[in-house]
């Protein structure tokens, strides 16, 4: 349904020179450099699919959409929306597409609500049965009622997304670009937003891709994942794929009774094991080790034998963690995928 391949983006960014002589300066200068905002990407994604597309700020996520979504015109490769190329055939793509850029609003400053949703049905040509239904559902579903009738300018920014959101989708898109579409918002409207998205994926099956940096979005909506960083795909699979190919550490926590605390003198483990590191911590200690070096069932059992133990927690890797290790070590020209 959607095929990227090979998607490149450069900008040209001018160097401009500090202060006014330097602004004048740089009016009679052409230097500039090549960014690479998107680097050879490619992926498919098939009808149905839920994707996050995630990465640190600037890494190229909001230049892939735009491409995607026939707002820039790519430096070299190809992007197919339905077999098109959504640049060239705009029109055609935008019936089937819908776009949240969380940072900018689609609606009608002036207008209210209702306004700007009635100027969508007749720019999409929604019929009014499909369009009373549509709306019946994301009334319902984002509570939209309380500020349909206020105009955009006077709405609160969770109220303005919502908003957003809806219009997006009121003629009825097979697939929906969502940019940031949670930013800014508390955790009640988060949440209407996130079961909206399950909700048209599901039921509906649009396909949704989706960007955020709230990995809990992902987590509650996204079957798959795509990272990208400098522009390159640094990983592109499920989430249990990613917690398996860099979660290799897991914790075991032991809780130990106030007065055994201190007690033991003897190191758990010998000071040069590989693979273990135990931390102490007020309610006892955990024993953080590689998966693949040691056995959940030996740790605890030597653990139990050495320690007067009250109860134990084995703990995944989070998610967080994972991500926030990937983002942290970077691309460094790595393509690891998993699908
Ligand atoms: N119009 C432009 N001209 C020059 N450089 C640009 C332009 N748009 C984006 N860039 C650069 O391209 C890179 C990727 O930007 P992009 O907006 O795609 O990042 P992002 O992944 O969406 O980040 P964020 O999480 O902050 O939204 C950045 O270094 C950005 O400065
Ligand atoms: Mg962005």
């Amino acid at each position: 349904m959607i095929t990227v391949d090979n998607l490149s983006k450069e900008f040209k960014v001018y160097e401009k020179q500090e202060g006014f002589k330097g602004a004048v300066k740089s009016l009679f200068s052409s230097k500039y450099k090549i960014k690479k905002a998107v680097d050879q990407v490619s992926f498919s994604i098939d009808a149905g699919e839920s994707v996050g597309y995630i990465g640190v700020n600037g890494a190229g996520k909001s230049t892939t959409l735009k491409m995607m979504t026939g707002i820039l015109l790519p430096t070299s490769g190809e992007c197919r929306v339905f077999g098109v190329d959504p640049f060239t055939n705009r029109r055609n793509n935008v019936k089937n597409i819908g776009v949240v850029f969380g940072q900018r609003s689609q609606l009608w400053w002036d207008l209210p609500v209702s306004e700007s949703f009635s100027i969508l049905q007749k720019i999409y040509q929604v019929p009014q049965n499909r369009f009373r239904e549509n709306l019946a559902f994301f009334k319902n579903i984002l509570e939209l009622d309380e500020f349909y009738l206020t105009p955009v300018r006077n709405l609160s920014l969770g109220q303005k997304m919502r908003a957003d959101f809806a219009a997006s989708l009121l003629h009825d898109p097979k697939v929906v670009f969502l940019d940031e579409p949670t930013i800014g918002l508390d955790i009640v409207v988060k949440d209407r937003i996130r079961s909206a998205i399950k909700d048209i994926n599901a039921q509906r099956n649009t396909t949704v891709i989706l960007t955020t940096h709230d990995l809990q979005d992902i987590q509650e909506v996204c079957r798959r994942i795509i990272v990208i960083d400098e522009g390159k795909i640094l990983f592109d699979g499920s989430i249990d794929a990613l917690k398996t190919n860099y979660g290799r550490w897991r914790n075991i926590h032991f809780e130990i009774p106030l007065t055994e605390q201190g007690e033991a003198t003897e190191p758990l483990f010998p000071p040069d094991s590989e693979g273990i590191e135990v931390i102490d911590d007020p309610s006892g200690i955990t024993v953080k080790f590689q998966r693949d070096m040691h056995q959940v069932g030996e740790l605890i059992s030597r653990v139990m034998k050495m320690r007067q133990v009250r109860d134990i927690k084995i703990n995944e890797p989070e998610m967080q963690d994972i991500v926030k290790a990937i983002y942290l070590k970077g691309s460094a020209g790595r393509t690891i995928g998993v699908q």
